[in-house]
């Protein structure tokens, strides 16, 4: 059975690595609700464009591009290596492949392109619609599903959320440079809050969380203590 953003969507939106995505999915296990985190679908975008070679500055060919892409985004099946989600572009996994240098430097410019947000944004809708979802994003409250009865606007400072991909980075790689993560966290926010098409905003209705100096199990101890939830517990 179809079920509309209405009844079944919670839009979760917020700047780069505010904690988003991590609170998103602890919230979508605890309700049983489906978690897709959108922003893995512009990187994946990024990620093509980069590895085919295709000029980042033609536009029309980006979108040509996106259109031809096969997306899959699963649940990570036990994979032990810190995933909250498996990504499948063309059938092959490219989870990992998706956080780190050259697609976290690009995919503003990519995502700024209205062909490829208007693709991926229908993808999302599609996914959305099927049933009870938590989805994350920058203009998911605003754009994607814009009945959805509860929004969250999810914020940290920047200092914080440098350290988080700071973090997040160092379980992986070596050689990583905090100056550097900030500056580009900086740089992005400036990007993604100023592009034309669907730029990030608070919906008027969304509830704003500040997770500096918070766990993720205390942020989503705030969000499930929301009159939202109480209601939903009633109506059960
Ligand atoms: O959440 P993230 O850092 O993985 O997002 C990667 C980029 O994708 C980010 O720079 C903005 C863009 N994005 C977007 O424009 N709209 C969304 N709904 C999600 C992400």
């Amino acid at each position: 059975m179809q079920t509309s953003s209405k009844d079944a969507a919670i839009a979760i939106d917020g700047p780069a690595a505010s904690g988003k995505s991590s609170v998103g999915l602890m919230l979508a296990d605890d309700l049983g609700y489906l978690f897709l985190d959108t922003g893995c679908m512009y990187r994946a975008v990024t990620l093509a464009v980069l590895r085919r070679k295709v000029d980042i500055n033609d536009e029309q060919a980006v979108v040509l591009l996106t259109k031809s892409l096969d997306l899959a985004i699963l649940p990570p099946d036990g994979s032990k290596d810190g995933r909250l989600y498996t990504v499948l572009l063309n059938n092959r996994d490219v989870t990992w492949d998706l956080r780190f240098g050259e697609v976290d430097v690009n995919v503003s410019q990519v995502s700024a392109y209205k062909g490829v947000r208007r693709d991926l944004v229908r993808r999302q809708r599609e996914i959305a619609n099927q049933g009870k979802v938590v989805v994350v994003g920058r203009d998911i409250g605003t754009v994607v599903l814009p009945d959805a009865p509860l929004k969250l606007f999810i914020i940290a400072s920047v200092e914080e959320r440098a350290r988080r991909r700071w973090l997040e980075q160092l379980e992986r790689t070596e050689n990583v440079d905090y100056e550097q993560i900030l500056k580009d966290i900086v740089r992005r926010d400036r990007i993604d809050g100023n592009r034309q098409h669907s730029p990030l905003r608070q919906a008027t209705d969304a509830i704003i969380i500040d997770t500096t100096n918070k766990s993720p199990e205390s942020v989503l101890e705030e969000i499930l203590a929301l009159e939202y939830f109480q209601s939903i517990r009633t109506r059960r």
